[in-house]
């Protein structure tokens, strides 16, 4: 299964994933990275793995159809079988959505649907609540909403500060994803050969 991995910032999580790849923990192939801000870190991890990494940006585009129908275009050359937001702080529309029905995962850093959005260990540091963690799910057209697919607690113990608690979270996160997504790829790879077996009946 080939996959195409969507980021805004760091990249921490693609390399999680790279790695795994590498590391064979995980098999899918990473056929390329989308990033949709300039000087995204993600671009020279992707470098490091040998993997294209396409920017889309967002404003040269007179609408949020027109700039995912460029994206759609790109991960069809790339054959792209489903698609893994890490760290994309985009919504997904309704273009996407179609091209990819229950074939967009994402990762957020919170127990959902507790602390949507793009802070969610920071709101849930100020919310001095005693756990959070991270949350796999299919994405819909929602802000970190639809169907849950793995989630890990992580507590907040009274020593944590927000980077304490930031590092707990990603070291998590780097562990969980390329086990969700190993699980997934197994799963979509069996609904397409069943298919395939289905037309040939
Ligand atoms: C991750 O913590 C991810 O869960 C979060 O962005 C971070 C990206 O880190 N995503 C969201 O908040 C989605 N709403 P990375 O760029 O180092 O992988």
């Amino acid at each position: 299964m080939r996959i195409a991995i969507f980021a805004s910032g760091n990249g921490s999580n693609f390399e999680a994933i790279a790695k795994a790849v590498e590391e064979k923990r995980l098999s899918v192939q990473i056929a390329s990275v989308v990033y949709d801000k300039k000087d995204a870190y993600v671009q020279t991890r992707a470098k490091k793995y040998n993997i294209p990494a396409y920017y889309f940006n967002f404003s040269t585009y007179q609408s949020k159809e027109s700039y995912e129908q460029a994206i759609l275009e790109q991960l069809k050359r790339d054959k792209v079988d489903f698609i893994v937001l890490a760290g994309y702080m985009k919504f997904i529309g309704r273009v996407l959505l179609q091209a990819y029905p229950n074939k967009i995962l994402n990762i957020h850093p919170s127990l959902l649907p507790q602390f949507p959005g793009k802070s969610g260990i920071a709101d849930a540091f100020k919310a001095k609540v005693s756990q959070t963690g991270v949350s796999v799910h299919l994405v819909d057209e929602g802000i970190d909403t639809g169907p849950i697919l793995k989630q890990m607690c992580v507590s907040i113990d009274k020593e944590d500060t927000l980077e304490s608690l930031t590092e707990k979270i990603h070291r998590i996160e780097h562990h969980l994803y390329p086990l969700v997504i190993q699980e997934y790829s197994e799963k979509l790879f069996k609904q397409l050969t069943n298919k395939a077996d289905d037309n040939l009946q």
